[in-house]
């Protein structure tokens, strides 16, 4: 199927993912191999919210790729400050780029942007939706460490506002996976995304006791609870500090477990975890870069995913 955009993991087949998995990590072999690849090109980031990881690897992937950017800058440098819609925004910064990367604070927002341009749209994060291009590496980081075939992964922590995981779920449907979803009542996963995933299949249960399943994990998917997002902020003061994870806990872990997390953490990860072989999540964060080399290829050289 040809794909324009990628605003959710739900229109990725497993043939999708593959396929950029599989040029990932051709990528991360030879980078220099694509040195010259797009020297012509240039990529819009274009950031409503704040960013470090999603924003600097597209920025080092497209540059690794002999490509540029332009930056919208802040919200506050920019005009949407003087009132200007996301639909004008958009319709402007594809005269400047070959593609848009957006991260905005409303769910549907890159959908939405999407109906405006012809450029390729990569939703790098709509308010709690969706963050598709982050799933793609986090199951290359899966698929290098423990494979993607018979998983058992525990997805801890913020499950009803964080975007990462509601992403990270349904491209798991593609494959052998059993997913335990570990979180306070109040956090669990919004009634669409359980909809969607209990649609596709998914082998999905849920738990408030990480006890209950850690010894059977290959993968243990920590998340930040989406402060953000919260409507009162004396709920976010009750639910912080729980659901988090130090040496002590991974003691009844298989050695074998990789402790991954998209980033930022806040204190869901102790720092003593990170000397631990467990620790998975800086690994991850670095293969941001040849997996959205891989994704910029597609959309860039065949227009499609
Ligand atoms: C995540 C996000 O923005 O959704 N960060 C990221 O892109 N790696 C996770 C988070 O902010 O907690």
């Amino acid at each position: 199927m040809r794909q324009d955009h990628l605003i959710t993991a739900t229109q990725l087949s497993r043939a999708d993912i593959e396929a950029v998995l599989d040029r990932a990590a051709e990528i991360d072999a030879d980078p220099a191999a694509m040195a010259d690849r797009y020297r012509e090109a240039v990529l819009a980031l274009c950031f409503f919210e704040p960013s470090t990881r999603t924003k600097m690897s597209f920025e080092t992937a497209i540059k690794r790729l002999g490509g540029a950017t332009t930056d919208m800058g802040t919200v506050e440098s920019s005009s949407v400050k003087k009132g200007e819609s996301l639909a004008d925004t958009v319709r402007v910064v594809e005269g400047y780029a070959d593609a848009l990367v957006l991260r905005h604070p409303s769910e549907g927002a890159a959908k939405m942007a999407a109906e405006f341009v012809d450029v390729p749209v990569i939703n790098a994060g709509d308010g709690a939706g969706h963050h598709p291009s982050q799933t793609l590496l986090d199951l290359y980081t899966i698929r290098e460490n423990v494979g993607l075939d018979d998983l058992s992964i525990g997805i801890m922590g913020d499950l009803k506002y964080g975007r990462t995981v509601h992403s990270l779920a349904d491209a798991l449907t593609n494959f052998d996976a059993r997913q335990h979803f570990i979180s306070p009542e109040s956090l669990q996963l919004p009634r669409s995304v359980r909809f969607d995933l209990h649609n596709a299949g998914a082998q999905l249960r849920e738990h408030t006791d990480l006890d209950d399943v850690l010894p059977e994990l290959d993968v243990l998917y920590v998340t930040r609870i989406q402060r953000e997002r919260f409507p009162d902020e004396t709920e976010y003061e009750q639910i912080a500090g729980e659901y988090q994870i130090d040496a002590d806990t991974l003691e009844a872990a298989s050695d074998d477990l990789a402790v991954m997390h998209p980033l930022p953490r806040v204190d869901e990860i102790d720092p003593g975890v990170d000397a631990l072989p467990q620790a998975t999540y800086f690994e991850q964060a670095h293969n941001g870069v040849p997996v959205r080399m891989a994704l910029l290829d597609f959309l860039l050289s065949e227009g499609e995913l």
